[in-house]
């Protein structure tokens, strides 16, 4: 896949980034994620590339844009699935939290497991500390083995886990066998790409988040170099149902992040919208604005950080979306 594939799901992911940054603190979360999805889906099609979304908004009776199945692009080669997330933390915008991102990875077609709209435990941590981790073991067993892995104690060890009631018991283990917890409000996405960059502070993600994310999540880790694990975690029949239709056979399957994202040419890209761990968040200037961007290819395994000053009076639909 060219590799310059990559530099444009930047411009793709920065437009969304800018769209939805200016609802940031206006409480108005649906506003922010649907500015998102129409900056995006408008600069996907102008790609020249062949692309179907497989991870999106949802399916297309729930989703008007970027729905999964919908095609974009030119419609001219290469073909390539997308997963995307035009705003993953949607009320960190509305309510101007950390950690809100534009993303989107590509992949050759077939490359991403087809996770439905549903939840997904996971495990992530960096290179060093991929043969530590086993879901099928305690929360504390794999916090020791990874804590050896990366040659720290237990005690400067630090675990990222969302917020939930649901992780109560998680929360309570992981804090009875010593490690540090940096509980979030959202964004498991970024997380678990942070686990594998240096300094960044994070060790080790895990809990129970959304399934599309996990895919997302895993797609990054194949270009950083991070390792995961994940289980999907459907709340009801419905969700089992949707996952078998979509090819999950085995719903308690742990997929490693070389089942969720396959291959070598996976691409991603992601745009701050708020400050986070991982990126900066849009900065609005007089007749411009300041994105911060990472892009990277798993093939070689290149980490750019980009930072884009954008003027409106020179690329006036970004002023307009
Ligand atoms: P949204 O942008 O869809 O709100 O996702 C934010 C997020 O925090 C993800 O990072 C995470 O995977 C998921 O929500 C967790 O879901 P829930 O908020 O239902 O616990």
């Amino acid at each position: 896949m060219d590799r310059n594939l990559a530099l444009e799901m930047v411009r793709v992911t920065e437009a969304a980034a800018l769209a939805s940054a200016r609802w940031l603190g206006k409480g108005d979360a649906n506003a922010a994620d649907g500015a998102a999805v129409n900056a995006m889906r408008t600069v996907f099609n102008a790609v020249e590339f062949d692309g179907t979304v497989v991870i999106g908004e949802g399916e297309r009776d729930e989703a008007p844009m970027l729905y999964i199945g919908e095609k974009v692009g030119t419609g001219n080669p290469p073909q390539v699935d997308i997963a995307l997330d035009p705003l993953e933390c949607t009320n960190s915008v509305a309510y101007a939290r950390p950690n809100a991102l534009a993303v989107v990875a590509i992949g050759k077609h077939g490359h991403f497991l087809h996770a439905p709209d549903t939840y997904m435990e996971k495990i992530a941590v960096s290179e060093k500390a991929r043969d530590a981790i086993d879901m099928t073991q305690s929360a504390c067993v794999n916090c020791r083995n990874i804590a050896d892995a990366l040659g720290i104690s237990l005690e400067n060890m630090t675990v990222v886990i969302l917020d939930r009631e649901r992780h109560k018991s998680l929360i309570d283990e992981v804090r009875s066998c010593g490690c540090r917890i940096q509980l979030i409000a959202d964004g498991d996405v970024s997380a678990a790409i942070a686990t594998a960059l240096p300094d960044t502070g994070v060790d080790v993600l895990m809990g129970t988040g959304g399934a599309p994310e996990g895919v997302l999540a895993a797609a990054a880790l194949r270009c950083v170099g991070g390792v995961m694990q994940a289980r999907l975690k459907p709340r009801n029949d419905l969700e089992i149902q949707r996952a078998r239709k979509m090819g999950v056979t085995d719903i308690n399957r742990i997929f490693t992040e070389k089942e969720l994202a396959q291959g070598d040419d996976i691409m991603f890209a992601a745009t701050g919208v708020t400050n986070g761990d991982l990126l900066k968040g849009v900065q609005f200037k007089p007749g411009g604005a300041l994105t911060h961007s990472i892009v990277m290819r798993a093939r070689t395994k290149t980490v750019r950080f980009l930072e884009t000053h954008h003027s409106f009076a020179n690329k006036p639909a970004f002023d307009q979306f």
